[in-house]
């Protein structure tokens, strides 16, 4: 991982590029600030929305953990929580997760943080498969909706009849079925309205954005100009550091980077060896 870390700041120095993890504050996409998180009266159309409960043996199946307090969790809740608090530092609501690639883990890490926001009843979070060529998250909660992402940023549906809600505070909008060339509806202004109206009528205090990896196709970039930050997810054995490079310059081409997630690294302590405490 050190090895990672210097490699990164190289090749950032020699780029002269930003840094991730001190993003540069730029204007919020979003319409207003994010609220600092106070018990609020939910906007009446939370009640609206499909109440879905997982079954906890099959998120598990999938890597997500977080459904309930649990040392094996504690990694994703303080990404989770660092997360929360430096975008509402910043008066950000719309977070993109991509990576350079393929297989990295952000299907797997957007789920374990929107399940993981589930259990802070006062924060209202959202979670948008926007992976439309291979949407992800429908199979890890074992959802089969009616209407895909697409008819909701097409505003063929509402939100009210496409998403689902986890508890009480968790909205998540997924789809069943591919879209083989995505980027027209990603870059619709149809499609930035939805996310604006919806934003506008659900009041989260932040949105998930599931993301493909940036240097396969365009559709990631189409959103980003309309997200606040991003997290990148690299994974271990797997990512190459140019590669990394190369989509940590392009993300920060359009939005502010959050930060790097290293996934799937086995050369840390145990989890229990290391939090085990923490329980
Ligand atoms: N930390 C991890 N350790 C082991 N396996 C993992 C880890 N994170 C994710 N995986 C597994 O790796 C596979 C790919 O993960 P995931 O679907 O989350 O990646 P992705 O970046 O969303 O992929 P895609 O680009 O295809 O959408 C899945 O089978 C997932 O369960
Ligand atoms: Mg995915």
């Amino acid at each position: 991982m050190e090895k990672l870390q210097k490699a990164l700041s190289k090749a950032r120095r020699d780029r002269g590029g930003a840094s991730a993890g001190t993003p540069r504050r730029r204007t919020p996409k979003t319409l207003s600030p994010a609220a600092p998180a106070l018990i609020r009266p939910f906007p009446p159309v939370w009640d609206e929305l499909q109440p879905i409960e997982p079954n906890p043996d099959t998120l598990t199946a999938h890597r997500v953990i977080t459904l309930n307090a649990q040392a094996e969790a504690n990694p994703f809740d303080i990404l989770r929580t660092k997360i929360f608090l430096l975008m509402r530092q910043n008066g950000w609501t719309r977070l993109g997760i991509t990576s350079p690639d393929k297989g990295c883990g952000k299907t797997t890490i957007s789920c374990n943080l929107a399940v993981g926001f589930s259990r802070q009843q006062e924060v209202r979070s959202m979670l948008f498969d926007l992976d439309f060529r291979r949407p992800g998250i429908a199979s890890i909660f074992e959802h089969r909706p009616e209407h895909d992402v697409r008819a909701l940023l097409t505003g063929e549906v509402s939100a009210a009849e496409q998403m689902v809600r986890l508890r009480t505070n968790v909205a998540i909008s997924m789809s069943k079925n591919p879209v083989s060339d995505p980027t027209q509806i990603l870059l619709s202004q149809k499609a930035v309205s939805v996310m604006d109206d919806i934003q506008k009528e659900f009041e989260p205090d932040i949105m998930i954005y599931d993301l493909p990896p940036m240097l396969v196709t365009d559709d990631a970039r189409a959103v980003l100009k309309n997200v606040d930050c991003a997290l990148i997810i690299s994974r271990a054995e797997h990512t190459k550091v140019s590669q990394l490079d190369v989509c940590e310059r392009e993300v920060a081409e359009h939005t502010n980077v959050l930060g790097v997630v290293l996934n799937s690294c086995r050369h840390l302590e145990s989890t229990e060896e290391y939090y085990g405490d923490y329980a």
